[in-house]
Formats: structure tokens, sequence, C-alpha cells
């Protein structure tokens, strides 16, 4: 049976071929929009000199670097991750690197570092992928110090939305991309998550990723995978599948192609 990509980032070391992962992470970081989402994420930490800095599910350690560089010498910052594959490229690429970074394999689930060590916590595209979200989210506020920020980006995979005519079909085989990741409506439920965890001036912004590329959206949203997925588990006809990947790739070859996901990137202080 057809397995949907995505899920991969769940267990990424599990998978058949941990380097996908590891290149989709790079190609996506190439993409112009995605530069712009990253910076807009980084200016909202307001990040200071000497800040210590805990990066939960840093993947290949793109992001600590850059952080890295903003709070000096006198800083930290603390990437972590599951995945052995994601925490050896992460520290590959940075050991030449004058940097106060450090990257350590661990499970979001139990942070081991003790209370109150760091001023900002942060995890982008993480926790759809946990088992135990709130778990998780528990865990970086622990180890937050008294002011920090927790600030936690996630893609709403109910706001996958692709312009194809026939909307039932379209909704099955989306709600397929959806319900298979194991927390995929956790970004609209993170701002009643931080209030109910106490923390203080929540902010919320919504950010768009659209993609005008059958073959991109495919890639990045599991669209083929899904109607595969449909088709296989009796959710869709075989014809019904193959007519709506037929109608997709002839839209994005007429450039007539629109696909689109929003996330969340709530953000809070621990009082
Ligand atoms: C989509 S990637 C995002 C990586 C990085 N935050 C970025 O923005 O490029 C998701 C990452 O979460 C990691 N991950 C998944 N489950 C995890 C867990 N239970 N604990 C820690 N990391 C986890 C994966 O190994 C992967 O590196």
């Amino acid at each position: 049976m057809e397995k949907l990509g995505l899920l991969g980032f769940s267990e990424v070391d599990r998978t058949k071929d941990p380097t996908y992962y590891v290149n989709y992470l790079d190609n996506l970081n190439e993409s112009e929009w995605f530069q712009g989402y990253k910076d807009r994420g980084f200016a909202r930490l307001k990040i200071q000199e000497s800040n210590h800095i805990l990066d939960v599910g840093c993947g290949v350690g793109k992001d600590a670097q850059v952080l890295a560089k903003k709070v000096g010498k006198s800083g930290r910052v603390v990437g972590i991750d599951s995945s052995e594959t994601m925490i050896a490229e992460a520290r590959q690429r940075t050991k030449n690197l004058d940097l106060p970074l450090e990257f350590y394999l661990s499970d979001a689930h139990i942070i081991d570092f003790p209370d109150n060590s760091f001023d900002v916590c942060r995890a982008d595209r993480v926790l759809i992928y946990l088992a135990e979200p709130l778990k998780a989210i528990t865990e970086m506020v622990r180890v937050a110090r008294s002011g920090a920020r927790i600030d936690i980006s996630e893609p709403d995979m109910a706001t996958l939305v692709v312009d194809m005519p026939n909307r039932e079909l379209t909704r099955k085989i989306l709600n397929v991309s959806c319900d298979n990741i194991p927390n995929g409506w956790l970004a609209h439920q993170l701002p009643t998550i931080f209030k109910d965890l106490g923390l203080k001036n929540i902010t919320v912004n919504p950010e768009t990723y659209i993609v005008k590329d059958f073959n991109m959206a495919s890639h990045s949203f599991d669209l083929t995978k899904s109607a595969k997925y449909a088709q296989e588990n009796g959710i869709v006809l075989a014809e019904e599948a193959e007519e709506w990947l037929a109608y997709l790739e002839e839209a994005s070859y007429a450039g007539r192609f629109f696909s689109a996901i929003t996330g969340f990137c709530v953000c809070g202080h621990k009082p």
C-alpha cells in the first residue's frame, strides 16, 4: 500500500530513504517564498545577544545556524531532533563554524533539559508529526524561563486547497492528506492550547504558501500519494483518482493550476 510521504517526518530514520527528507527540507529552503517565511519567523522571535534558544525538531540545523549568528558568543542555540540522520547532517554542516551551536538526538515529547533553561523555545513544522503534541508543548513551556517566547509554526492540513471542479472528490482526497498526518489540525488548535497553558501576549500570524505547479504541489502536499491512498482504501474509485490527477496535471500544463495551504505561527510568553 502507498504510504504518504509527509508522514515519514514522524519517523525519518525508519523510512526506506531518510535522505529523501533531508533533500525535501533543502529543496523547500531554496524557494523564495520559504526564505521570506523563515525571515518573518526569525523577526518574530526578537532575538537578543546572549539569548539561549531551543529549536525543537531542528531538521538539518539551518535555522539554528541563523539563530546562532544572532545570539553572539555568549548565547547558546540547541537543536534537538528525533532523527539520527537529521542530527548527523546538522552536526556535519556546522562542525567548522565558530558558532554557539549544539545538536542532540532527543524526542520532543521528553525534553532532556532542566526547567527554566531557555529564553526562546521554538518549533517549525514539527508538532503535527507527533503522537502527543500537547506533551511536547508542555515540555517546551517547562524548559522556558519566565518571560521566554514560545513560538510554534505549523501548517494547517485542513486549509489545503486545490482548484478542481469536482468538489466532493477533491474533499475526499484532501481529507486523506489531512487525516494521515498524526495531528493535521494542530495549527488551528494552538491558540487555545497556548491559552490553556497560561501563556501571555499570544499572537497568531497566518502564512499562506501558494503553489502553481502540480509537481511541486504534489511533492509538497502529497497529492498523488493521497489520491492513490484514497483509491487503495476504497475512499474513491480508481477512475476517480485517475480523473483527479489527470485534471490537475493538465491544468498545470495549461498554466491554470492553483493550490495553497495556510499555516499558523503562534507565539506566547511564559509568565
Ligand atoms: C518538516 S521537518 C522541519 C525541520 C525544521 N524545523 C525546519 O524548519 O526545517 C520536521 C522535523 O521534525 C522531526 N521530528 C519528528 N518527530 C519528532 C519528535 N518526536 N521529536 C523531535 N523531532 C521530531 C523530524 O525528524 C524532522 O527533522
